[in-house]
């Protein structure tokens, strides 16, 4: 049933693939059907700039050509999912671990499309565990300074990252002052980056209900 509305979210949002564009996508099982649903439409885009190795291989599963972003000036879509979504538009992302080349992603579009199920627009994040990205050396540093925000950290065992570092799970964050929380843990030494998406937060979202598909923007 969650598998139906991600798959309706996912169709619903090829209105926003513009005609002979390049798009930005992100990963994870919302993602996985997106890619289904543009190989409908593959003719009619240019290519896609891919956040994961796994969005790769689909792509490339669906002869979908894929663009490095560093020979583009621009980005006018970056269309993914989110782990949590607050009614401020801000996101929890990198559940799937591919939190910072999303966030590279999306820093460059002009546009986020977030397409989410139900069961994440929430209206303040839960205990959903944010994820940060770490090099292997600071893993212990990296905990220390997060155990003094008040976050409790959990590294996640048997998980590399596409750019080979580690994912900490962290758990009890107060989330009330989201920005100034993302820039806390952004700035500690040896943080890659951090899953909270509230600066640069969703601009347009699409929500999958059992009746149909809201848009929020
Ligand atoms: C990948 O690292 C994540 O940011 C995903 O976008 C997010 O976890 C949503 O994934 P699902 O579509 O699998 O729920």
């Amino acid at each position: 049933m969650l598998d139906e509305l991600k798959k309706s979210v996912a169709r619903s949002a090829l209105e926003y693939v513009p005609k002979n564009s390049i798009i930005g996508i992100g990963s994870g099982s919302t993602i996985k059907f997106f890619i289904e649903a543009l190989s409908t439409i593959s003719k009619h885009v240019k290519g896609v700039v891919s956040s994961s190795y796994t969005s790769e291989k689909r792509l490339k599963y669906f002869n979908i050509p894929i663009i490095d972003l560093n020979t583009l000036d621009s980005l006018d879509i970056y269309i993914d999912s989110a782990d949590r979504v607050n009614f401020s538009m801000e996101m929890i992302k990198g559940g799937g671990g591919a939190l910072t080349r999303e966030k590279i992603i999306a820093s460059v579009a002009k546009k986020f499309i977030c397409i989410i199920d139900k069961s994440k627009y929430v209206s303040k994040f839960d205990n959903f565990p944010v994820p940060i990205e770490v090099i292997p050396m600071a893993l212990q540093s990296v905990s220390r300074e997060i155990t003094k925000l008040g976050g409790i950290p959990q590294y996640r065992k048997n998980f590399i990252t596409d750019n080979s570092n580690y994912i900490i799970d962290i758990y009890n964050l107060h989330t009330n002052n989201t920005i100034s929380l993302e820039e806390k843990i952004n700035n500690i030494p040896g943080i890659v980056s951090v899953g909270l998406f509230c600066k640069r937060k969703a601009d347009v979202l699409l929500v999958s209900y059992m009746n149909g598909v809201k848009i929020i923007s």
